[in-house]
């Protein structure tokens, strides 16, 4: 990798800034999937294996207003992280001021503080999101080093990350952020081939530019999810009650066209006649979905051709589900999907972060893969070819 890394610096005794991502789901006050604290657990190890001071920023939620305040406090995450790690760490309810700064100064090696929600500053002219300098110079003050391991924020430029890294001298990467680079960037900029590339999920506009880069990168491009119904709808086909975006039908077409043969659409798919987990469905071809039938899920049929489309992929990448998988009926193709990658032998298979991930850990496949991202929208921007700033801003060996 061409940016330094956490064993690029010496830590101990010294103050390092940890940027993670706790942008964690919340619902009533719990935390409902903890993998992104998992994930970042082996840089905070390591930090402390190695006698640092550590200080972790993250952002939870939007904040627009006061009352965003209280059900996106990291306390929660805090608590939380202590009990990973199985030791106190320290939650200042505060993201600067004097509690901050005393809080810092009383740190002894291997102590842990969790500043509050870094976004709790975006009600001070949005001084987070929008990087307000003066505020990526304070945080930049209270450490010596930084370490950002928030691949998820990496798309933001914003004062925790991008504002911190400009006001420090040593900037690295951490285990995660170092990962999800060498999996992410490794499959867009240098594949081992056949490189396959699966996108799902709802909306074709979400992936204009992914699948823009990626028919100049990938051998194949496998689609589904209800994205697959607005280029039935560009082939001519009925959609039925089917989600489609009719302004990017012509698009579709574009790309139908200038993809020669390197876009696979489903050939059959699961219909009903309502959005309900347990609506009666079956399974239609392609040009016999009905005008008051909406596709749900991918068919049979369509899961064997994929699986002939993945036989002996080398690496494989994978965004969006293939149907409804929230509703088990319709998680079927997903399911498969993650099944036929998960038996894959000497493949890198790389699932994108957001829904895919969600579903591949939701189905219990979250350790079948090589990698799966904690980025949503970081993952995307990366599949399309993007600098993104919070990677740029960190050091070059
Ligand atoms: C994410 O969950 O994608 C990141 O944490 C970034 O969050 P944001 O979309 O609110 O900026």
């Amino acid at each position: 990798m061409s940016k330094k890394t956490i064993r690029d610096v010496d830590l101990k005794g010294k103050k390092v800034l940890v940027r993670v991502d706790f942008n964690v789901p919340m619902k009533d006050g719990k935390i409902t999937d903890e993998n992104r604290i998992v994930q970042a657990l082996p840089t905070i190890n390591y930090a402390l294996e190695n006698g640092a001071k550590l200080i972790l920023l993250s952002h939870l939620g939007r904040i627009k207003e006061e009352a965003d305040k209280e059900k996106n406090s990291l306390r929660v995450v805090a608590t939380r992280l202590g009990e990973l790690l199985g030791k106190e760490v320290i939650f200042v309810p505060e993201t600067r001021g004097e509690k901050v700064e005393q809080a810092i100064s009383n740190m002894k090696d291997g102590d842990v503080v969790m500043l509050e929600n870094t976004r709790f500053e975006d009600l001070n002219n949005k001084a987070e999101s929008k990087n307000n300098p003066e505020l990526g110079k304070y945080w930049a003050s209270l450490g010596e080093l930084f370490v950002n391991d928030a691949f998820g924020t990496a798309h933001r430029a914003h004062a925790s990350n991008v504002g911190i890294s400009a006001n420090i001298e040593t900037a690295v990467a951490g285990f995660l952020m170092e990962k999800e680079i060498k999996f992410i960037g490794g499959a867009v900029d240098n594949p081992a081939r056949p490189f396959v590339a699966i996108l799902g999920g709802a909306k074709v506009s979400d992936k204009i530019s992914v699948i823009g880069n990626l028919l100049t990168k990938a051998d194949k491009i496998l689609i589904c999810g209800a994205m697959a119904y607005t280029f039935y709808k560009a082939l001519g086909h009925e959609v039925g009650t089917s989600l489609c975006e009719e302004d990017y039908v012509d698009f579709a077409k574009g790309l139908l066209d200038k993809a020669q043969g390197k876009i696979v659409l489903p050939v059959d798919v699961v219909v009903t006649r309502e959005f309900a987990a347990d609506a009666e469905s079956e399974v239609v071809a392609i040009d016999g979905i009905g005008k008051d039938q909406m596709g749900l899920d991918i068919g049979p049929r369509t899961i064997d051709q994929f699986k002939k489309e993945l036989e002996g992929a080398k690496t494989v990448v994978w965004n969006g589900p293939a149907g409804v998988f929230e509703f088990p009926k319709f998680a079927v193709g997903t399911n498969a999907i993650c099944t036929i990658l998960a038996e894959l032998e000497d493949a890198t298979t790389i699932i994108g972060g957001g829904d895919s991930a969600a579903a591949a850990n939701q189905l219990g496949f979250s350790d079948k893969f090589t990698h799966i991202s904690t980025g949503g929208g970081a993952s995307l921007e990366y599949l399309e070819g993007k600098e993104l700033p919070g990677v740029a801003a960190i050091n070059d060996k």
